[in-house]
């Protein structure tokens, strides 16, 4: 039987492929694209999820990090260098891994969710914990590619953005055209750039007869592209977008430009709101940053701003496995304690109101 390949082989002729390139894949992509009636319900749209906690590493960036990782290889590198609120650590450590080469990630201490730290370790990354956040990271990590022998792969890296733009083509694909709206995420807005660049490249092919307005969230307590400024000290549960000054801000404002798109800010109880709504009413276990596009599209229905009968996209980035502590608490933050029962068939259908 014929599997997928990853997006390298499966979109060789829409990026900077050639027999030069080493693909080093662990097929990625090619995440299902899942129908949300209970979300269309609530807002009146037709809301689809892109599901990309699917990818191998359990996030988007496994997109992106297919392509840097292969034209690093190409040029020759022998190590890459990553500043991370996780994921992207994960996946430069799970992808350099296969490649053979090292993976240097730099994490702000004591802000990265566990499931992402143990991958990191996992994939023997050389993991560096810095006593500062995110924008400290990746100020330390482009200065270190700068003056030593490490390629740097955060999105600040075009293949990155190249390779991320693969998502735009799977759901045009799907739909047989582009959405009306797309809901997505936005930490340093390297992905916010790289669905619009997929949907404008599929415009101009033909695929497409539109390109979706672009909707993009970040947390109230760290977003610095709806108060137009940098955020020096962000704060967020969600702690993958915990980001004060985006690296794609320029490339940001273009694409919002370009198409007539939004940038919101949504607080934290509402973003977990939102990972309930999502687990207990679609059944797609997303972590907190991953909820925001859930969020989002909630509060633009609410305000009246997502048209009746619209196709809505939502991007739903990582795994909710990841960072599965915000699960066991409830709405009003106490711990959620499972039931105790002796092994006992009566006494379990006593719990469950069975009669
Ligand atoms: N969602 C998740 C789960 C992420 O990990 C990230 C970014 C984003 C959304 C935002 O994407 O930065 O392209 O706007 N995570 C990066 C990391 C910063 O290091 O893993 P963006």
């Amino acid at each position: 039987a014929k599997q997928w390949r990853g997006v390298l082989h499966e979109y060789r002729d829409r990026l900077d492929v050639t027999d030069a390139t080493p693909i080093v894949t662990l097929g990625e992509g090619g995440t299902p694209l899942i129908p949300a009636p209970a979300l269309s319900a609530r807002t009146g749209a037709r809301v689809f999820v892109k599901y990309e906690g699917m990818n191998p590493t359990g996030s988007f960036k496994d997109r992106g990090m297919t392509m840097a990782i292969s034209k690093a290889v190409e040029h020759g590198a022998k190590a890459v260098i990553c500043a991370s609120t996780g994921n992207t650590s994960a996946s430069a450590a799970a992808y350099a891994a296969h490649a053979g080469i090292t993976a240097a990630v730099l994490v702000p201490e004591g802000k990265i969710a566990m499931g992402k730290l143990s991958q990191a370790i996992a994939h023997n990354g050389e993991l560096i914990q810095i006593q500062g956040n995110f924008d400290d990271c990746l100020d330390i990590a482009r200065e270190l590619a700068e003056h030593y022998p490490v390629h740097l792969v955060n999105s600040v890296n075009n293949d990155r953005i190249e390779g991320q733009k693969t998502a735009a083509f799977e759901v045009v694909e799907v739909l047989e055209d582009a959405p009306d709206l797309h809901f997505i995420p936005v930490g340093n807005a390297g992905n916010y750039t790289a669905y619009t660049r997929g949907y404008s490249e599929e415009l101009e092919r033909g695929g497409a007869t539109k390109l979706p307005r672009m909707f993009g969230f970040q947390a109230a307590g760290s977003a610095p592209l709806v108060s137009g400024s940098v955020v020096k000290h962000p704060e967020t549960i969600a702690s993958a977008i915990r980001i004060g000054n985006p690296a794609s801000w320029e490339l940001a404002l273009a694409a919002r430009e370009k198409t007539d798109g939004y940038f919101g800010a949504i607080e934290d109880d509402q973003i977990l709101e939102a990972q309930r709504i999502l687990s207990r009413e679609v059944g797609v276990f997303v972590e907190p940053a991953s909820a925001i596009s859930v969020a989002g599209l909630l509060e633009r229905a609410e305000a009246g701003h997502v048209p009746a009968g619209s196709v809505c996209v939502l991007t739903v980035t990582g795994h909710g496995l990841k960072d599965p502590q915000w699960a066991l608490r409830t709405a009003d933050g106490s711990d959620v304690t499972p039931t105790v029962v002796g092994a006992d068939v009566s006494e379990v259908a006593g719990v469950l109101g069975l009669r």
